[in-house]
């Protein structure tokens, strides 16, 4: 099968043959569909992350289910799935006390370089990615690492709720919990930030200021929820989120991974509120904070996958779209084939594009 191998960073990804071995006892092979280029895999790409090479990317998927493995029980072939990184053990202290995006057992959740699951006839070991390498026409993963879907669900919407829309939803509504009529701000209007956008407007926040230097992303955030739109080239990002909510908000995202951005989440809080960190900072970058601030109860923390239960949490968002709550087909701006994933690359870092999905069918 074909697949697009990550050779060293800043490299074109090459498109190669690849196999997988027959599924382990509690795996499961699936024949990929859809798979999103999500702005993670670029910053592996660019080598703003570590990772062991070769490696085959992408962790944004949907497909169908084409083998189990003998202790499977969950699901059986034919069936829709949308894949996740947060492939859960269920018996760690994280997994048993609610919070299984923070799973710490390595023999479900594979570190990098763990993993045998991929090969390609030569010497070199070839790494999936994340525990699923969804640039691959089949993936083989843990059976923890997928949630069935209804089957009248379209897999390409589907597949961007598997990385992209659940980390901004699940930023609102699992980490922060934002209730409703609270105001909140989402700095980077990408995939993930417009998907705390909708995913605001679901909880029921009051205002909605997105800040992007793009006016498209900010067009569409306003179809999406936005009450208010901030452009940090229209000067001070925090002095304009400041008049805007009468001096500061309840809730910030910064849903870029810059350390100015993630500073402005801060500084512009109103005493109480907090800051979600969403992006993903450089690796070992900084951020500075302002000690002062902390007086008046203002929090800062991260957010991972979106604090997802994606077993529940995917086939809610599912239906959020199925009821015309979760504007999906607004995420998708080209639909590739595997061999165009360069330019499709090419296309997010020059911002052209929100997302951009390989169809492997077509
Ligand atoms: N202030 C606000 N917005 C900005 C700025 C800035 N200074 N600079 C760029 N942007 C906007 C871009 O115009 C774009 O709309 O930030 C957005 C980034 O979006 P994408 O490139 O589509 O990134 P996305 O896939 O949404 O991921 C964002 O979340 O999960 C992480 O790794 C991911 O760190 C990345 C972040
Ligand atoms: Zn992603
Ligand atoms: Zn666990």
């Amino acid at each position: 099968m074909k697949a697009a191998v990550l050779h060293e960073v800043n490299q074109p990804l090459v498109i190669e043959d690849i196999s997988v071995p027959n599924p382990g006892p509690r795996e499961v092979l699936i024949r990929t569909k859809v798979a999103g280029l999500c702005h993670s895999d670029l910053h592996f790409i660019e080598g703003l992350y570590p990772h062991p090479l070769p490696a085959v990317l992408g962790h944004e998927s949907a497909g169908v289910v084409e083998k189990v493995g003998s202790d499977v029980t969950y699901v059986k072939p034919g069936d829709h799935v949308v894949t996740c990184l947060s492939v859960f053990c269920g018996t760690c202290d994280n997994c048993t006390t609610g919070r299984p995006v923070l799973c710490t057992d390595t023999t479900v959740k594979m570190l990098p370089g763990q993993s045998n699951r991929l090969s390609w006839g030569r010497k070199e070991k070839l790494n999936q990615f994340l525990n699923l390498s969804s640039f691959a026409e089949q993936m083989l993963v843990h059976e923890n690492a997928i949630v069935k879907i209804r089957k009248d669900m379209p897999l390409e919407l589907a597949a961007l709720i598997g990385c992209g829309v659940i980390t901004g939803y699940g930023a609102v509504v699992n980490t922060a919990k934002v209730q409703a009529g609270e105001s909140v701000v989402v700095i980077g209007c990408g995939g993930v930030g417009m998907a705390a956008i909708n995913g605001a407007e679901i909880a029921g926040a009051g205002r909605i200021i997105a800040v992007d230097t793009n006016p498209a992303k900010l067009q569409l955030a306003t179809k999406l929820g936005a009450t208010d739109v901030v452009d940090p080239r229209n000067g001070d990002v925090v002095q304009q989120v400041r008049d805007l909510t009468n001096g500061g908000v309840h809730h910030s995202f910064e849903v870029l991974g810059r350390k100015e951005t993630a500073e402005q989440a801060f500084a512009m809080l109103a005493p109480g509120g907090t800051a979600t960190i969403v992006g993903m900072i450089p690796f070992g970058q900084k951020i500075e904070l302002h000690g002062f601030d902390f007086l008046r109860e203002r929090r800062i923390q991260g957010s991972s996958m979106g604090s997802n239960h994606f077993r529940v949490d995917m086939p809610r968002l599912v239906e959020f779209y199925m009821r015309g709550k979760l504007h999906l087909e607004d995420w998708i701006s080209a639909k590739i084939k595997l061999s165009e994933i360069n330019e499709g690359f090419a296309n997010m870092k020059a911002g052209k594009t929100l997302r951009s999905v390989i169809m492997f069918d077509a």
